[in-house]
Order: C-alpha cells, then structure tokens, then sequence
C-alpha cells in the first residue's frame, strides 16, 4: 500500500499520476476535452466529460505504472475552483458546469454585496463577489433558469462532482469551500449567515473536509469502471491552486508560490486568515489543515508571451524570441507593457480591461517589444505582492517558481528584480496533481502532516536573486501603477464604441 494517487479535474483535461513511496512520480496520463462558450462571456463544460476523462486516466494511468490497484493507499482530488455543478435528487447533472473564467454574472455580483453589503461579505468570506466564483452562478441560475433551480438538491464543485462519481459521497475541502465566497474564512465552514441572505438552502451543500481527510471510499462499481480496489481511500484534497501550492512545498508562512502557466498566481500561506481590505486579493483555506492563504491572479502572464509570439513572430520558438531580448536594457529604453490582454482580476477586477505597449519610438525593436511584454507581466505580478505587504503579510521570505514560464532564465532573473526577492525553483514539476497525491499520502498516515510531507520529497533545485537592476526596476514600478488608472476611461470607451 505505498503508491498514492492525485486526479487533477483541469478545465482542459483530467490527469491522473502515481507517486511512489519517495514521491518520485511514476507515471502520468491524462484526457483532454473543452469547455464551450454559448454565448460571449460563458464557459461551460459538461460534468460526464470530466468523469470519462477521469476514467481513461486512470485506467492508462495504472497500465502503464505496472502499480497493483491493490498497493494504491489513497487518492487525492484536486481541480478547476469556483464552478457551479448542480445535482437532482437523484443525484443527475441539471445543466453543463458553469465555470471559473465565466463572466456573466456581474448583476448577481451586485446582488450579493446588495443582499450583505460588501464590508460584511468581506468580513466574513474575506472576498468580494467576483463574477468567476460560485455563489453568484448559483443566484445567476436562480434568476435565469427557475426551472432549473427548483430541482436542485445537490450544489457541487468539478472534482468534487468526480468524487461522488468515486465514492457516492457528497464532499467537499475547505479551499475550494472558501471559493465559493459562502464560506466563513474564520470558521474553515459555511457561513450561515450568508446563505442565510442568499437564501440557499445549506443541506444543498456537502459536508467540509481538510485537505488530506478521508471523504469516502471508491466503491465497487467505480472499481469496475476504473480499475481501482474497492475501498480505496480518496481524500478531500484541495482547488488546485492550494494543491498546486502543496505540490511546489509552499506551506509554510511567509514562502510564496508564483505560478506562471497562461494565468500568473501569486499564493502566500498564512498562518492567520488575511484579507485585503477591498477585497482585491482573494482570501481562502489552504488545504494544509489550519492554514489559510492569499491569493492574487493575473489572467495573462504566461498567456501574454504567448499570444505575443503567436501574433508577431509565430514560427519561432520562445528561446530563439527570447534571445534577443537578453540584450536589451532593463526598462526597454522606455517601452512598457500592460498584461491585460483578457481582461483582469488582481489588482483590478475589470473584464474590459485591456493590453497596451506604451511609449514606443523609433529606436524600438522587436527585441525591445519583448522584453517589455516579460517585464509587464513581473510588474504586474508585483501587484499582488505589494497588495500582500498592504494586507499586513509583510514576511515574505522565499518565492517557490514553477509553470511554463520559468524555464526561461531571462524572465526568472526580470522576476527577481522586479519583485526584489529570491526566486528558487524546486525538483516537482507536476504541480496540483502531485500535491493531491501527497494530500493522499499524508491522509494514509505516511507523513504526519503536510509541511513534513513536502519537505521529505520537495527539494531546491535552483535559485535566482535580485541583481543590479533590481533599483532600476524599482524606480520604474510606480510610473508602471499609473498606466492602468490612465487608461481605464479609455477602456470603457472602447467597450461602448464595439459593443
Ligand atoms: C483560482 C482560479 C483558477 C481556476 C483554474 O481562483 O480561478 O486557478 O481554479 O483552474
């Protein structure tokens, strides 16, 4: 019983892996799928696909490791946070997921802060109500789809849809819990107060589970489908960005993960609920029992590099784009680079929001236009770190790097600069499967608790610190903060003219 396994419920695919007893990873596999978009604004995907990926994954998963079912000890969930999964009494789909990157509910948004008012909902949930969270889907279905709504029984995240699929159990972890603002941050369990003003019907809602407790066990005809022992163990798990931090060992208070896949995520473990005042952080659980985190997400980080290479240089790969702009001095003799090229969340939570490169001469080359687009983002990542300082989190004292982006050497040195901090990478690549894995480990009593776990198998394997244009940069940061309040009337007017 040494081997244990995380299932990732991603919004472009369900990955299954094994670790084994040393957390080496063993094998992957995963199965991909989309998400539709029915309308300008909407994401939805249906919850059978996730649980046909998750099937295929599994099953190749356990193929091609050789490992015996029977010596898998536990699994571990963990996927896309926010989304909206509704259940009958029969414990049928009512409709496609409504998920994270949804936009439609901005009317329900109002409706909350209305219902609470906004200081209290951030007292308690420690956020304000965005358009990607859960509870104003749930309104949003409510006020739109009252058929619908009147044979709900069951209200379920992603992973947490894949669970009762697994174990016929209802549950849920405290991260994703707290995603769906009808949390109360402090008390790690649903607010009833809140659903109280929503009026949502809390026996809708599973019970809540720390991160590597057991929620339930696979059952015989999920055994069959899938390959798995009966009986076998799943933890609660965590939403990925906690998983995701457990996989890359932040958490600790005071270590930092920075995620830099298409979106950028700057997660802080606590050892306290924080909240940013106006809410422009999100505050939530971890999945580490008793421990909470900040969080602030860029939507295009990686996401802007990319469409940059796709737009303006699209056969070349990233090292060869990248070279170049080694060269060019930091600052890119006055050219700066808004990231907002889908929108925004931290520290502006406006889908108009959009990208810029502003000050552009003559003397600029594509070079310049590059390094420009990696220094917008580590501004914009600097937000979210300086948002954290304002929120009282001011002990920061080591950044764990990991996604796509930090393969570059280049851009890993401009976020040590431009944050002014240590970067290190670390030797686990798979992010918030590997972590539900370890969630999994630490329930079958492996490791005696999560920190123990991460630092039995996580190790540094690189450091990056701040050099001498770390000043520079510094001085150019405030002229960065002034870009977006300058162009944001700008924005709204360009919303109307298309519109
Ligand atoms: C976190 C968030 C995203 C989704 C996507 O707040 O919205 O990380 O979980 O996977």
């Amino acid at each position: 019983m040494a081997f244990f396994m995380g299932i990732d419920v991603s919004t472009t695919a369900t990955k299954a892996l094994i670790i084994d007893p040393d957390g080496e990873v063993v094998a992957v596999a995963s199965s991909e799928y989309a998400y539709e978009t029915p309308r300008p604004m909407w994401a939805e995907q249906h919850p059978y696909l996730w649980w046909t990926a998750t099937v295929d994954s599994i099953r190749r998963v356990l193929a091609e490791s050789g490992v015996d079912p029977a010596d898998i000890g536990g699994i571990g969930l963990t996927g896309q946070m926010h989304g909206l999964v509704l259940l009958d009494e029969r414990g049928e789909v009512l409709r496609p997921a409504i998920l994270w990157n949804d936009q439609r509910t901005a009317a329900e948004c109002d409706e909350i802060r209305a219902r609470l008012g906004k200081d209290r909902l951030i007292q308690i949930t420690g956020n304000d109500a965005l358009a990607g969270f859960t509870a104003p889907k749930i309104l949003w279905v409510r006020n739109h789809e009252p058929e619908i709504f009147r044979r709900v029984r069951h209200i379920l995240l992603p992973k947490d849809y894949v669970r009762y699929r697994l174990t016929g159990e209802f549950a849920i972890d405290k991260a994703d819990g707290a995603g769906t603002i009808l949390f109360d941050l402090r008390k790690r369990d649903w607010s009833a107060e809140v659903l109280n003003a929503l009026e949502i019907d809390p026996e809708w809602l599973p019970p809540t589970f720390e991160g590597p407790q057991i929620t339930g066990r696979v059952t015989p005809d999920a055994a069959e489908e899938t390959g798995l022992r009966a009986g076998t163990p799943v933890v609660a798990g965590g939403g990925d960005q906690s998983a995701q931090a457990v996989g890359v060992g932040a958490v600790e208070p005071g270590v930092v993960a920075l995620t830099l896949g298409t979106s950028g995520v700057v997660f802080a473990s606590t050892q306290e609920p924080f909240i940013e005042p106006q809410g422009r952080l999100h505050s939530f659980c971890h999945a580490v029992p008793g421990r909470w985190h900040l969080m602030g997400v860029m939507l295009s980080a990686g996401g802007s590099l990319r469409w940059y290479r796709d737009t303006v240089a699209p056969v070349t790969d990233f090292d060869t784009l990248l070279r170049p702009a080694g060269e060019v001095s930091p600052g890119c003799e006055g050219l700066l680079f808004l990231p907002y090229l889908t929108g925004e969340r931290t520290p502006y939570p406006d889908p108009l929001a959009r990208g810029a490169f502003v000050g552009l001469t003559v003397r600029h080359t594509l070079a310049h236009m590059t390094r420009a687009v990696l220094e917008g983002v580590a501004f914009g990542l600097r937000d979210s770190f300086e948002l954290m300082k304002e929120s009282g989190l001011t002990e920061i004292t080591q950044v764990r790097a990991s996604g796509g982006g930090v393969r570059s050497a280049l851009w890993r040195q401009i976020l040590a600069d431009v944050l002014g901090a240590e970067l290190v990478t670390v030797n686990t690549t798979e992010g918030a499967a590997y972590g539900a894995a370890l969630l999994a480990a630490v329930g079958a009593g492996v490791f005696p608790d999560v920190p123990s776990a991460c630092s039995a198998v996580i190790r540094i394997t690189g450091r990056t610190v701040p050099g001498p244009a770390a000043r520079f940069y510094n001085e150019m940061y405030p002229l960065y903060r002034k870009l977006y309040p300058a162009l944001q009337p700008a924005f709204q007017e360009i919303a109307r003219l298309i519109a």
